[in-house]
């Protein structure tokens, strides 16, 4: 009997946003309500591989090893279909993907993992795509992996369905260095997070409006590679959007106490003339923005402070690609495992292990 299989492979990296959107629009879509720009995050990657085979009676899907049921199921398949529907093909497809980072934790698993799979479906199903459509796919299964199709900094529209390149990731010699306070899952996603804050938080207009102006401030900080504009704007950005989350009612509190003692430690080392500037995501991990130079410094202070369980340097990253095509990996027979060469974080880019 003959089969049909047609595979592709992705890698992507996760983003971090610079200016944060929260919150979606009510023109549906997973259009989001407000413009975020983010930068790349070069150690912190997904790999995926899709098969789509004609053996296949329904989708099969495993991340980290581990096949997955229910929601995350079901996000993958709709993904697929939206795929599947414009190659005009029905095949259901194996979904094999890995993290080389905790997942759910805040450090942006969904723009990674949907940006890989946009773009290793995309090669699998025989389409060609620009960057701007691959983005247009990811985004609708979660918004924020829109921007991870983009190398260096990105932007995500509100509203409609553009997203743009900003800058290459040579344009700033800057660095993210994650402190990782927790790599358990989050108490609340942030589909669910925002969705909630946007029903029952009383600044959530203000918000609306204010993300817009500290958006503008962010983008202009970074087109002048101006430190001081980026630093206060993205931490304003973080504030304003964590402020609705914490007077939602009930809350959504995802800082801890280290979280918010680095704050304070990072305001403090910011007046006396150092290159940092926190940002915080759906999760207590905090992002630490420093110049190249500072580095160093940053990730001795960071291993210093109580409750930071590791450092990982991050550089501006590229975007996503797929990988290529020949060799052992996409001809193997095996089917039930990760055809991808070992996988983990860059040993260059962890810096800490202590607790
Ligand atoms: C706090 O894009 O992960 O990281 O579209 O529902 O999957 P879904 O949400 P997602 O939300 C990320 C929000 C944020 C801020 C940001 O990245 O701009």
């Amino acid at each position: 009997m003959t089969t049909s299989k047609r595979i592709g492979r992705a890698e992507a990296c996760a983003n971090i946003a610079l200016a944060k959107y929260w919150g979606k629009s009510d023109r549906g879509d997973n259009l989001t309500a407000v413009p975020s720009l983010s930068l790349s995050l070069d150690a912190l990657r997904t790999r995926t591989e899709v098969v789509f085979d004609d053996r296949l009676e329904h989708d099969v899907v495993s991340m980290g090893g581990q096949e997955v049921t229910g929601r995350p199921l079901e996000r993958v398949s709709t993904h697929l279909d939206r795929l599947r529907e414009r190659a005009g093909f029905k095949l259901h497809a194996r979904v094999t993907s890995e993290n080389n980072f905790p997942t759910a934790a805040g450090l942006a698993s969904s723009a990674s993992g949907f940006a890989a799979l946009a773009t290793a479906a995309a090669q699998a199903a025989g389409l060609t795509l620009t960057q701007a459509e691959l983005s247009s796919f990811a985004r609708k299964s979660s918004a924020s992996a829109g921007r991870s199709l983009f190398e260096g900094f990105a932007i995500l529209d509100a509203e409609t369905d553009q997203s743009q390149a900003l800058a290459p990731r040579g344009h700033w010699d800057v660095a993210m260095v994650v402190a990782v306070i927790t790599s358990g899952p989050k108490p609340i996603g942030s589909t669910g997070g925002m969705e909630h804050t946007k029903r029952t938080c009383p600044y959530y207009p203000a918000w609306q409006q204010v993300a817009r102006s500290v958006f503008e401030q962010v983008k202009e900080g970074v087109e002048r590679r101006d430190f001081a504009q980026v630093a206060d704007a993205m931490e304003h950005s973080t504030r304003l959007m964590h402020a609705t989350m914490i007077s939602s009612l009930p809350p959504v509190l995802y800082l801890k106490g280290p979280t918010v003692e680095l704050m304070h430690e990072i305001h403090r080392r910011r007046a006396l003339g150092e290159p940092v500037a926190y940002t915080m995501d759906a999760g207590p991990n905090v992002k630490v923005l420093t110049t190249s130079a500072h580095v160093d410094a940053t990730v001795a202070f960071l291993e210093e402070t109580p409750g930071v369980q590791r450092v990982i340097v991050c550089r501006p990253g590229p975007g996503a690609s797929t990988l290529s095509a020949a060799g052992p990996l996409l001809e193997a027979e095996r089917e039930d495992k990760l055809q991808m060469p070992a996988f983990s974080l860059p040993s260059s880019a962890v810096r800490g292990t202590g607790s």
